[in-house]
């Protein structure tokens, strides 16, 4: 069974439908109201875990009442929240979110995330060696994704880092990942390299192998020495897109010892299931699911 271990963050997602976004100053009726489990490290967690890995989860809950939902959320889908832990004083983190034709607008406030220390994830170090994957996003205190990629190293676990949500990023870290997993804007942000338009230029000049997705047109990926190669995606009626770059990373280390191009085929598969179905976690698919899918667009 493939182990991974996700090092990230943990939200409550407060889904609005609405028939379209709102101006400034405006007040809109909308049609739904949900509140989903989400964060992109659970995120990540939680797709991988329906693809059936053994998942070890590191993150950080607030002591709210969303803090329980989201770890007993975490708990049921059989991942390991020994290294999950609940911050007095501090609420979860939190993502508003509004779904408008398929597409979304995202307030996170990382509240409990922000406290994910490099010594919480030193202290998951047994849990991390061994492991086939490791998975790491942004959306947690630099220090602590430092950490990450440092002890994964050491361990001589591969690391994926999805650059999300964007930011710059020192290059010694890039030397230390596997695989980076950005979209275009996030790989001009995390190279600062904003003026460059051409996303395929983007990933020969990053110093590390990168896996970059393209939404509806799929991904594009190189490793160590090669040009760009493109999967396409694959077509579906698009209900939410959130969570579609997590369940992409997810499919893509629980994939990955399948060589690359299948594993970036099957994580396009996947993320495209998800973004045919409403909320994140939500739309997870199971891998009899994906097989299933890829089958009928063979
Ligand atoms: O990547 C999608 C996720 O980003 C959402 O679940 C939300 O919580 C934000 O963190
Ligand atoms: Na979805």
């Amino acid at each position: 069974m493939t182990r991974i271990v996700v090092v990230g963050s943990i939200n409550m997602d407060l889904v609005t439908l609405a028939p379209r976004f709102v101006e400034p100053g405006e007040t809109l009726t909308g049609d739904r109201f949900l509140t989903i489990p989400g964060g992109k490290g659970a995120n990540q967690a939680v797709a991988a875990a329906r693809l059936g890995a053994k998942v070890a989860m590191v993150g950080n809950i607030g002591d709210d009442a969303f803090g329980q939902q989201l770890y007993d959320g975490l708990k049921a889908e059989g991942i390991d929240v020994s290294h999950v832990t609940r911050v007095e004083g501090i609420g979860s983190g939190t993502a508003s979110i509004t779904v408008a034709g398929g597409e979304n607008e995202i307030i996170v406030v990382p509240a409990a995330n922000g406290r994910v220390t490099p010594a919480q994830v030193e202290a998951a170090r047994d849990t991390i060696r061994g492991a086939d994957a490791l998975l790491v996003q942004l959306e947690i205190p630099l220090d602590a994704v430092d950490a990450t990629l440092r002890i994964a190293q050491e361990e001589g676990v591969p690391v994926i880092l999805n650059p999300a949500p964007a930011q710059r990023l020192p290059v010694e870290w890039l030397n230390r990942v596997r695989f980076l997993t950005p979209n275009q804007h996030e790989l001009a942000t995390v190279l600062g390299d904003a003026g460059e338009t051409d996303f395929r230029e983007l990933m020969r000049r990053a110093p590390c192998p990168v896996v970059l997705t393209r939404g509806a047109e799929g991904a594009w990926f190189r490793d160590t020495d090669d040009e760009p190669r493109h999967q396409a995606g694959f077509k579906v009626d698009a209900v939410d897109s959130t969570g579609a770059g997590d369940t992409f990373n997810a499919a893509l280390a629980v994939y990955l010892a399948e060589g690359l191009d299948v594993a970036v085929r099957k994580a396009c598969a996947t993320a495209a299931i998800a973004v045919s179905r409403l909320g994140a976690q939500g739309g997870m698919p199971r891998a009899d699911e994906v097989a299933a899918f890829l089958e009928k667009h063979a």
